[in-house]
């Protein structure tokens, strides 16, 4: 069984001994973990000797009526899963232990890039997720960091953190887990009513679509959106946004995709309470 830590000073001195010689990683979490956080800690086990999951519902990071008090915390169940997978540490923290004031007065910028995509209607979101990154980095001092790309736009603004504060830290992007129709795993999916969990797998049979038509490159981009965000919504779809950006993130648009390899569409949207995010890489094969 992992070892619990509620308190920063315990997992700091816990943690003490191994930081001469062993390589340390986080893989950090809000909890009721599925199998898509376990493919995070097996990662991060090729990559360590020592594995600490944190386990933590963030404040700072839900905007006002989205669902942090509805929000499942399972940890008993979540601990008996990172037995199975030989996790060596678990951090708990309280809200207290984390954020002495809140909202804390300190934050840490991220820049443009958190101001578009989620950042749109979820503006104070990626602050949020900065900051407890930041701590949690501080707190643990990994070597190695393990995110999965499910959430693309959080992996890309946390490797700009770890650029430009200069985190001696690896960050690993891990292959999104999918069930086996396809709807990629995530805590929100039980949300989802029985017809709606028949219905979120069109969502990426949509992206493999569009990412197919998209990498033949006949047909303009704006066009090829306009038709795939029609099907969606007939689907039932409630859209936040379907966007295509280079891998970097940057805004990509016909007279520049000839100049972009790789490409990645990304989606949010809402099936009934449950707001479900999705993303395929895009090879460009055909220059127009
Ligand atoms: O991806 C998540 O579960 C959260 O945003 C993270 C990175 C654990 C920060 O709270």
């Amino acid at each position: 069984m992992p070892t619990i830590h509620h308190h920063i000073s315990e997992l700091r001195l816990a943690l003490r001994p191994y930081r001469t010689a062993q390589r340390i990683a986080l893989v950090p979490t809000m909890g009721n973990l599925h199998d898509g956080h376990l493919e995070l800690v097996k990662i991060a086990k090729q990559h360590a000797d020592i594995v600490v999951v944190s386990i933590f519902v963030n404040p700072t990071q839900f905007g006002v009526g989205e669902d942090f008090d509805s929000y499942p915390r399972t940890l008993e169940e979540d601990v008996a899963k990172l037995a199975t997978v030989g996790a060596d540490y678990v951090f708990a923290p309280t809200i207290d232990e984390m954020y002495p004031v809140l909202p804390p007065p300190t934050s840490v910028l991220t820049g443009a890039i958190t101001e578009q995509l989620c950042g749109k209607t979820r503006p104070t979101h990626f602050d949020g997720v900065g900051i407890v990154v930041s701590k949690l980095f501080n707190i643990v001092q990994p070597d190695v960091a393990i995110f999965g790309q499910k959430d693309y736009q959080q992996l890309a603004i946390i490797k700009q953190l770890v650029r430009d504060l200069s985190y001696p830290i690896e960050i690993i992007g891990a292959p999104i887990v999918r069930a086996t129709d396809g709807l990629a795993l995530s805590s929100r999916n039980q949300y989802l009513s029985e017809s709606e969990r028949k219905t979120a797998p069109i969502l990426q049979q949509e992206l493999q679509y569009l990412a197919k038509q998209i990498g033949d490159n006949q047909q303009p981009l704006d066009m090829l959106l306009v038709a795939a965000r029609e099907r969606m919504t007939s689907a039932g779809f409630i859209i936040d946004y379907l966007e295509v950006k280079t891998a970097e993130l940057t805004a990509v648009g016909d007279e520049s995709i000839n100049n972009h390899q790789d490409l990645v569409i990304l989606v949010a949207a809402w099936l009934g309470r449950a707001r479900l995010l999705d993303n395929q890489l895009v090879k460009i094969n055909k220059i127009r």
